[in-house]
């Protein structure tokens, strides 16, 4: 580890990847002086090549029980208001009216059902299979078998640390189906896709098959299991004092219980861009936004206070029994304009000051960002760097400033949102320093140069008048000798490795906090068009894996970096916005028998990790 460390105000690109001129072939340190000739001759011919067998190892069957904080009853007491609890049952495809009497009931099975009719579904005729919890059967040791292993992959020799934590990673929208099943209310992502793109309606059956889908990943032997609950199944009237959907608590507790059950260990998600209707109801869901992709309603003005009711509602029930929690995910893209991200600043920081200060909750509370990393051009030229510094700044200062470090917004969001305005000296006293960890999904890096016209004309506009804005920079895939940066996938991710590793030392370095690595995984080109052999032998990804996690190992014992843990995105294909195209995952799915399938990525991630000690419990 370092010894002192200088506070660093502004985020800043280190010159890491300069373009060192050199000639001559590459070096082969490791090899002594071979042989000069030769040593030709005959000898019998037998096939005595023999291959080895092996099968992936479970997670060990717990002996121990943690606690992170207080059981139901006393954190109920903490909660210091009272909680109606009642079920709905479910919205099917074809129903179009409203056959319950409770009119006069706001949260009652009208109101409900009127939540609904009033969402409007296009071509909402299918739930898919299940309409009911599958019970799992043990998966056959047929399917454990280790594939083949790649000629290349990584030589490191470093072990990941004790505390280091290694699992798979999802979310609901794009993997639950039963949108309005048991209780759930409407969300945006049923608006989402308004073309013939296929929706979220049923995606993977997860919210039934769930049990299947955890005992796959204890068999192949992954501890930590990253998940989102969707807001709108706990709350479907989504504000403060609106009853608790009890189908949905039973749901999540049986999920929890049933990981832990496993050996595994369960990591929750509170808001993954599954934001309730109710915040969208008057709202063009299509307006362009200031920043970000999506309209997702979190500048609202109740956004804040229902967030942090539903937050302490899931800390009640789950507390006790969840050590990790991410209160939002990648907010920047669903942000919409500035009210957003201040709205997301205090949202999170109110649950932090919850969690630890009211709750007494002993594990960890943090956010998980987006931004693929930038990098500068020439990173011996300055206008490149500042450019660079100000694309990452703008994605990730917003919130990491005042969260983190309790520094004001990046001047660079200040200066190019509308309406922007800075924090009070006593709402920075208020969010400082309140996140356990630095969340990141560092899917891939980006090149970054400034544009013909420079940064500052571009930032006085919208994204109508300018492409480029809010962040006004150019974005570019190869390097400055027109080479891409790395392997090209399905979508925008590149296999950017080296990248990695200074990405994290810049997050660390800048913000200071230990860094989790949310999401990270890699859509193989055109995979969901070839036979189901081929694509489960999924070299690239395993490539993208194995290089990726051997450079994170270089930042933590090279570079002095806290990578708290890594979470695989994702555990199986799944509905990726619209599309089943963009396959990230690690298992294949089979869209009519939603048969899951391991891919060979998925051994050789697990192998790698447990190989250097990293799968949370030693052998
Ligand atoms: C294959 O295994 C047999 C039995 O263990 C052993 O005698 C033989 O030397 C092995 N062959 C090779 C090429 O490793
Ligand atoms: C609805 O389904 C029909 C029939 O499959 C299809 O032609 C149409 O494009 C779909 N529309 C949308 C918006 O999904
Ligand atoms: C953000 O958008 C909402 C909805 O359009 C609007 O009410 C609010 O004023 C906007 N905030 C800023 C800072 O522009
Ligand atoms: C931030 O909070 C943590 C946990 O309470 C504490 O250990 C740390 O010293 C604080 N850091 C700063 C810079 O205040
Ligand atoms: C730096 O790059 C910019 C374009 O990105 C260019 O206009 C400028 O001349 C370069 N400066 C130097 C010193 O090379
Ligand atoms: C974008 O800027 C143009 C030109 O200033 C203006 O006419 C337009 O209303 C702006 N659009 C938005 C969404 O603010
Ligand atoms: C899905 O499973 C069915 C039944 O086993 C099979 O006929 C079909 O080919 C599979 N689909 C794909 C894309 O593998």
């Amino acid at each position: 580890m370092r010894a002192a460390v200088v506070l660093a105000t502004v985020a800043s690109v280190h010159a890491q990847q300069l373009y060192i001129s050199t000639t001559g072939y590459t070096d082969r340190p490791q090899c002594t002086q071979p042989p000069s000739t030769p040593d030709y001759r005959f000898e019998a011919f037998s096939f005595t090549q023999n291959e080895t067998v092996r099968h992936a190892i479970p997670v060990p069957t717990p002996t121990t029980t943690h606690t992170y904080g207080p059981g139901y009853d006393k954190a109920y007491e903490k909660l210091g208001t009272t909680l109606a609890t009642t079920t709905w049952g479910s919205w099917l495809p074809g129903e179009t009216s409203i056959s319950a009497t409770d009119t006069e009931d706001q949260y009652g099975q009208a109101a409900w059902s009127s939540l609904w009719e009033e969402a409007s579904l296009v071509n909402y005729t299918s739930v898919g299979l299940y309409t009911t919890t599958v019970s799992p059967t043990p998966v056959p040791s047929s399917e454990l078998v280790l594939p083949p292993r790649d000629y290349f992959g990584p030589t490191d020799c470093y072990d990941f640390p004790e505390d280091f934590l290694f699992g798979v990673a999802a979310s609901a929208a794009q993997i639950e189906g039963a949108i309005a099943l048991e209780g759930r209310g409407p969300t945006l992502m049923e608006k989402l896709i308004q073309d013939d793109r296929p929706k979220n309606y049923v995606t993977n059956e997860n919210y039934y098959l769930y049990k299947q889908d955890l005992r796959r990943l204890a068999a192949i032997g992954v501890k930590y299991y990253s998940f989102s609950i969707p807001w709108s199944r706990i709350l479907p009237f989504t504000v403060p004092g609106s009853p608790v959907n009890e189908e949905a608590i039973k749901h999540y507790d049986d999920l929890i219980n049933y990981a832990l059950d496993l050996g595994m260990v369960p990591v929750v998600t509170m808001l993954h861009f599954d934001s309730p209707l109710y915040f969208l109801r008057d709202t063009n869901i299509a307006a362009t936004p200031d920043i970000g992709y999506n309209n997702g309603g979190y500048w609202h003005p109740e956004f804040v206070d229902a967030f942090v009711n539903y937050g302490k509602i899931l800390f009640t029930h789950f507390a006790d029994r969840v050590p990790v929690w991410t209160t939002f995910n990648e907010p920047l893209l669903y942000a919409f304009n500035f009210t957003g991200i201040d709205n997301v600043v205090k949202a999170h920081a109110e649950l932090y000051h919850y969690y630890h200060d009211v709750l007494g909750g002993t594990g960890k509370i943090g956010f998980k960002l987006n931004d693929n990393f930038g990098v500068p051009k020439n990173p011996e030229n300055k206008t490149d760097v500042d450019a660079a510094n100000r694309f990452n700044e703008m994605q990730l200062g917003g919130f990491a400033n005042p969260l983190c470090l309790g520094e004001q917004y990046p001047k660079s969001l200040l200066d190019t949102l509308p309406g922007a305005e800075p924090l009070s000296k006593k709402e920075l006293k208020y969010v400082g320093n309140t996140t356990d960890f630095f969340g990141i999904d560092p899917y891939t890096a980006t090149v970054i140069t400034v544009p013909a016209d420079g940064i500052s004309s571009c930032a006085k506009q919208n994204l109508t008048t300018n492409a480029l804005y809010p962040y006004c920079v150019t974005q570019e895939l190869t390097n400055v000798y027109g080479w891409d940066i790395g392997y090209r996938s399905e979508s925008y991710v590149y296999i950017t490795p080296t990248y990695l590793r200074s990405y994290l030392s810049y997050l660390w370095n800048t913000w200071r906090k230990p860094v989790l690595i949310g999401e990270f995984g890699f859509p193989v080109y055109d995979e969901s068009t070839r036979e189901l052999a081929d694509q489960l032998f999924d070299s690239p990804r395993s490539a993208y894996y194995l290089s990726y996690l051997s450079e994170m190992l270089k930042a933590i014992w090279e570079d002095g970096v806290h990578v708290l843990g890594a979470f695989a995105w994702s555990f199986m294909d799944n509905w990726e916005f619209g599309d089943y195209a963009s396959q990230f995952g690690v298992q294949v799915v089979n869209r009519t028998t939603q048969e899951r399938v391991f891919k060979k990525s998925f051994f050789d991630l697990v192998d790698f990790v447990g190989a250097r000690n990293g799968l949370g419990y030693r052998h």
